[in-house]
């Protein structure tokens, strides 16, 4: 089996992709800019200044830098409102119970987010002292589908990126790990997230067997 699983966070350990998108959805409407949820795809594990160019170039509109940064600093604010309620209860689907079965499998775990957010969710959904290694948006210069973020994850772990699982479910997210040479499974739909080694609509059934049929012809 492996030795370490590299989580993204954004809607892979909690359900942030709606407060992203309806903040999104706010920055393109005040550009002028058709932005719908399979748009949105293309942002996730996107940094939130490569986002808010990429909905500028959606609609030709050529902006300054300081103009870019103020967009993303508004975004920000609206994401920030919505994601403050959010609780434990916004843990997705089988996420406790397969961090237990790793944990308990002597499996490493970290967290490889392209969002700068990451320590204040972590503290509202109560998994701040979960993770061995947490690299996120402050910590990286290269945004998914480079794979820094996750090959900082191994570093830190001290494992090689052949040992490790990333779970994502983003297109870029997906490019990232197996540009890294990780394994990878993808959270979401199978159209969308081709790339990965195997797809799944949630962790509800990703148990350490499932994690070691990923390797089933290669030495480990
Ligand atoms: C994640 C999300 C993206 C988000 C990025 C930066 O990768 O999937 O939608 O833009 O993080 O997040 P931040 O919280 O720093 O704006
Ligand atoms: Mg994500």
């Amino acid at each position: 089996s492996p030795k370490a699983c590299i989580f993204d966070l954004d809607g892979v350990i909690v359900d942030t992709v709606p407060a992203h998108y309806t903040a999104w959805k706010a920055m393109a409407d005040e550009v002028g800019v058709a932005f719908d949820e399979k748009e949105n795809e293309n942002l996730k594990g996107v940094s939130r200044f490569d986002s808010m160019k990429h909905i500028l170039s959606l609609g030709n509109i050529e902006k300054t830098d300081e103009e870019i940064q103020a967009f993303t600093e508004k975004k920000n604010a609206i994401y920030v409102d919505i994601i403050s309620s959010m609780t434990p209860a916004d843990i997705l689907p089988g996420v406790v119970e397969f961090i237990d079965k790793l944990k308990a499998n002597g499996i490493a775990i970290a967290i490889g987010s392209a969002s700068k957010n990451t320590p204040t969710i972590l503290k509202c959904v109560g998994l701040e002292k979960v993770f061995k290694v947490i690299v996120d948006g402050n910590q990286i210069t290269n945004s998914k589908p480079d794979p820094e973020v996750f090959l900082k994850g191994a570093a830190q772990l001290g494992v090689e990126p052949k040992e490790c699982v990333v779970l994502e479910d983003a297109i870029s997210g997906v490019k990232a790990a197996k540009s890294g040479g990780m394994k990878c499974i993808g959270v979401g739909h199978p159209d969308v997230l081709s790339e990965a080694d195997i797809v799944v609509n949630d962790l509800t059934n990703v148990d350490i067997d499932f994690l070691k049929a990923l390797y089933s012809n290669e030495e480990l």
